[in-house]
């Protein structure tokens, strides 16, 4: 176990000169900063149930890199990550969304199960200069860690690079962690990359970095949580704590692990497992979201580092130099505060039934290939796949590539039933699933309301631009 002096000495040795921006001056000693929750939406209806939040896109100047100076960036409510939504099931959300940016944008709910018109797709584009009211409500059964994010036409990867992403958070009346006293924390991981000024930093198109951001999805060299670089998390001695991990990166890929101990993975991506798993590491592919619970059981004034293990889900022509390399991402700090009684850790969480599949409407096979889905690219004017609401269907998402692509459906959770032939262990309620490299997963899904055209695609952002994505369409 480090020390929380050499896990910082080592983070500065390491990254800083990796940052551009550091390279010419010496980086003086940065005092970690303490893990800030984004600020939460706040909600302007005093009627019960109803929650009415207001939120603007618009260009702001930040300081992204911790000393570094103000740099143009996209931002909701002027903050990086954006405001959190943090409502109940049950509760009927407006949000008043103002697009103050110089070109189109929309607001995805991604995970959310909602009206088609109202799920931020590319086929609702919100021109400049506009606004737009999204409604949902939010079902029961539907906690869980979401987010949004942009997805306009061919500009999700640059809108979300220059700053555009938040949480939302739905929470349940009998969340069993929250009664067992277990607080909760959103950590949403990105990465970015800057050029020499500190400026967020694109390839010129026609270099050779353009084209391998095209394959790999854009991977910055800075790693933040919640828009911070390296920050500690302080625990006390018996504490437990919730975390909540969205990856909002357009292409890295997160395999989690805390030194020194194992997670307690309690949920996925539509929230809640049956029961807590205990796991050496988890693997958060993009726009996926994993919980867990981490304890304080560390020496008192110790820190262990959050780290991003290697993981290989790349071509081997385009595979960073650096891949297999171990990178940190923040420092949980044992502090010498008393410490508090460990509260029971509930061993049931919540019934996850499993789709009755004993009428499928349709056994489908989507084969992805790289920058495209079943052979062809995205057209908005067509539709891809046809069904009707009512359809209970199971999907053999096929990668018939090289690399991983992280599978996302809109609107409709799926539960994972095998990957590679293996059955899936755990049940949980999934809106992406990665897909590894020449290998194939199967879904199942029901279309229980809501019909209108429904995107799929891959989640890297890069491919999802260029049109690795399909429409489907329910009746
Ligand atoms: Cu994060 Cu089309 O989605
Ligand atoms: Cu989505
Ligand atoms: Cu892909």
């Amino acid at each position: 176990m480090q020390t929380l002096e050499r896990a910082r000495r080592a983070w500065i040795a390491l990254a800083l000169p990796a940052m551009g921006w550091f390279a010419s001056t010496r980086p003086r000693e940065a005092t970690p900063e303490v893990l800030r929750q984004p600020p939460v939406l706040r909600n302007t209806s005093s009627v019960p149930g109803i929650v009415e939040v207001t939120l603007t896109a618009a260009p702001a100047r930040l300081r992204l890199l911790p000393g570094g100076p103000l740099v143009n960036v996209y931002a909701y409510n002027g903050s990086i990550p954006g405001p959190t939504i943090d409502v109940r099931e049950g509760d009927s959300v407006i949000i008043h969304f103002r697009n103050q940016l110089p070109e189109p944008t929309t607001v995805h709910w991604h995970g959310v199960h909602l009206p088609a018109d109202a799920d931020g797709s590319p086929l609702y584009p919100i021109a400049a200069g506009t606004a737009h009211d999204y409604r949902f409500r939010l079902g029961a059964g539907s906690a869980g860690t979401y987010w949004y994010h942009p997805h306009p036409d061919r500009r999700s990867g640059f809108q979300i690079a220059m700053g555009l992403f938040g949480g939302l958070i739905v929470r349940a009346p009998n969340d069993p962690l929250a009664a067992a006293g277990i607080p909760d924390k959103l950590l949403i991981l990105s990465d970015n990359r800057f050029d020499s000024t500190g400026a967020v930093a694109f390839p010129d198109p026609k270099s050779i970095q353009a084209s391998i951001d095209v394959e790999n999805g854009r991977e910055g060299n800075v790693l933040f949580v919640n828009g911070q670089v390296m920050p500690t998390i302080p625990i006390r001695r018996g504490e437990v704590q919730r975390w909540r991990v969205v990856n909002a990166s357009a292409g890295r890929v997160y395999r989690l692990a805390l030194a020194g101990q194992r997670l307690v993975q309690v949920g996925t991506d539509g929230g809640l497992f049956e029961h807590p798993v205990d796991v050496p590491d988890v693997m958060v592919a993009n726009s996926e979201r994993v919980e867990f619970l981490i304890r304080g059981t560390g020496e008192p004034e110790h820190g262990a580092a959050l780290e991003d293990l290697p993981y290989d889900r790349y071509m081997p022509q385009t595979r960073p130099a650096d891949w297999d390399k171990t990178r940190e991402l923040l420092t949980l700090h044992y502090t010498d505060e008393p410490s508090v009684r460990p509260p029971e850790i509930p061993s049931v969480l919540r019934p996850i039934p499993a789709f009755d599949t004993t009428h499928v409407a349709a056994h489908r096979v989507i084969v992805m290939s790289q920058g495209m889905i079943d052979g062809r690219q995205m057209d908005m004017q067509r539709v891809d796949i046809r069904s009707h609401v009512g359809a209970t269907e199971i999907w053999t998402i096929q990668n018939v590539v090289g690399m991983d692509h992280p599978f996302h459906l809109h609107g409709f959770h799926f539960q994972i039933l095998d990957r590679g032939g293996v059955p899936e262990p755990i049940r949980g309620w999934k809106d992406t699933g990665n897909v590894p490299k020449h290998s194939s997963i199967r879904i199942a899904v029901r279309f229980d309301d809501y019909p209108g055209k429904w995107m799929y695609h891959c989640h890297i952002l890069e491919h999802e631009d260029e049109g690795m994505m399909g429409i489907l369409q329910l009746r």
